[in-house]
């Protein structure tokens, strides 16, 4: 251990908005990328919170009342395959429920195998489908995952 915060997630503020648009920018096409001034309105709007990791990531989520919902989640290409995604959806999904989330959903295309393979992985199951969702046609799953902690069992 070198004593550095290496890798160490940072909740993001409004500040962080031109941050949080360079790493989209990365990971989308341009014609799917949000720029700094939807972020900064995002992260303006209650219940709408944001983690970024430094490597190269960035999560955006909203909860409202005892949902959570994953807005956005973009890796930037050279920081891929090594768990930055995977750890910014745990964080999301920890703070979404320590804010009174019981379950959380997001959408993701059905030809985006990637992100489908990581939120799988990330115990999220397929709930419903939004035919031709997106603008080149693709449908979406809608995905969901409970956040409620399983009680623990008590031997009587
Ligand atoms: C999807 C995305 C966020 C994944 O980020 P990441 O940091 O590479 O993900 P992780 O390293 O945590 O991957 C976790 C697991 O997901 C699966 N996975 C991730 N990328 C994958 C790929 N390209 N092909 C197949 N499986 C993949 C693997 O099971 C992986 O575990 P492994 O590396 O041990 O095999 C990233 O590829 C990305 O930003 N893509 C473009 C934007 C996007 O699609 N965002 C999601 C929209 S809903």
């Amino acid at each position: 251990m070198t004593g550095e915060m290496i890798g160490a997630l940072e909740l993001a503020g409004i500040a962080h908005a031109a941050a949080m648009a360079a790493i989209h920018r990365a990971a989308f096409p341009p014609n799917e990328a949000w720029g700094t001034d939807a972020f900064a309105l995002q992260l303006a709007l209650p219940g709408v919170f944001g983690w970024l990791d430094r490597r190269g990531g960035m999560i955006l989520a909203r909860v409202a009342a005892d949902e959570a919902e994953v807005l956005t989640l973009a890796v930037a290409p050279e920081a891929r395959r090594q768990g930055v995604g995977t750890r910014l959806l745990g964080a999301a999904m920890s703070l979404g429920g320590s804010r009174g989330a019981q379950t959380a959903f997001l959408e993701v295309s059905d030809a985006n195998g990637a992100a489908r393979a990581l939120y799988r992985r990330a115990g999220f199951i397929p709930t419903g489908r939004r035919p031709r969702y997106y603008a080149d046609g693709t449908d979406a799953l809608v995905l969901r995952r409970t956040l409620i902690l399983a009680a623990p069992s008590i031997d009587l």
